[in-house]
């Protein structure tokens, strides 16, 4: 039976290498994209998301625009990182259709209710729409079956500010609200995507087979690891939103306590900081999932096996 899942994202080069491996996994059943603001504007973000879909020949599932703006912060978008289109220098078609008329809040409520305790969020962007979908509707805290996000740095540095990952830099407030609503949450941080490093010699691996994906995933890779080279001498670059999608059905991947996380809104320097209760100084009991280590070649050769698979079915 395979694990039926939302995607919350702002696509974004890893996040599009996320719905990739989705698409690419029988383990999952992807039912649906909601766009969110982030890596690039929400308008980009669902041409993006659509084009993606049709690269992969999968035109049936249905993308939902999002919050263009964060619930309080300024809006804070990431061009030096994903490029102004937020693919790199991947150039895809224009998408053959358009977003559903539903807003990604309303889409979000909707299929979780519809579905009580099957649905999996998989949020890989700021928090807003999953924050707006709490507060409107409530009842959704308890129908979803989990929720996988990706964000947050626990003992590990920021890549935003020296403190603060980006997905909850950019909406802090919309973090704080998911991060406490009780949603059963597995938080993936940087501490653990950082470990995954995707390198040039694993792009050239999958360009062996005459397909648009790896086309599209070398494009897309090569402005990005051009931007880990100059910004902070990484070779190679990381792919966060993957490995939160991967833990939906290969959670042996990483090692995880259950802590009680929260991170700072209260608008000084360490702004969306995320923290972790490790020694149980405070009297809140867990409220989510953490993992904190990963065997990061391993989701590596998984993510490479599973875009050789999917771009074997397409054919240049
Ligand atoms: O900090 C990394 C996260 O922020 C990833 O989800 C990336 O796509 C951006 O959204
Ligand atoms: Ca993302």
């Amino acid at each position: 039976m395979s694990r039926r899942i939302l995607i919350d994202t702002d696509p974004g080069i890893d996040d599009a290498a996320a719905i990739l491996l989705a698409l690419a996994s029988p383990e999952i059943s992807l039912e649906g994209l909601t766009v969110v603001h982030g890596n690039c504007s929400v308008d980009q973000g669902v041409t993006n998301a659509l084009a993606i879909l049709t690269l992969a020949h999968a035109d049936h599932i249905p993308v939902a625009r999002g919050c263009d703006v964060p619930l309080v912060q300024p809006s804070l978008l990431a061009p030096e990182t994903h490029g102004n289109t937020g693919l790199g220098y991947a150039q895809l078609p224009p998408p053959p259709r358009g977003p559903i008329q539903q807003h990604a809040v309303d889409f979000l409520i909707e299929r979780i209710l519809a579905a009580p305790g099957e649905m999996t969020i998989v949020a890989i962007g700021p928090l807003t729409n999953l924050a707006l979908a709490i507060r409107k509707e409530p009842r959704i805290i308890k129908a979803v079956k989990e929720v996988f996000i990706m964000g947050g740095a626990i003992r590990h540095e920021g890549n935003t500010t020296p403190l603060a990952e980006f997905n909850t830099y950019v909406d802090p407030h919309a973090a704080h609200i998911v991060y406490h609503s009780g949603m059963p949450i597995t938080l993936v941080p940087l501490d653990v995507t950082y470990q995954c490093i995707l390198l040039a010699s694993d792009v050239a691996r999958l360009q062996r087979i005459d397909s648009p994906i790896p086309d599209f995933l070398a494009d897309a890779t090569r402005f990005y690891m051009e931007f880990h080279d100059e910004y902070q001498r990484i070779e190679g670059c990381i792919i966060n939103d993957p490995l939160a999608l991967a833990l939906t059905f290969m959670p042996e991947l990483c090692e995880y306590e259950s802590l009680f996380v929260d991170l700072d809104i209260s608008g000084g320097v360490a702004m969306g900081k995320t923290f972790a209760d490790f020694y149980r100084m405070t009297d809140h009991p867990p409220n989510m999932k953490v993992a904190l280590k990963v065997q990061a070649r391993a989701f590596i050769e998984l993510f490479l096996q599973r875009m050789e698979a999917l771009s074997q079915t397409i054919p240049n």
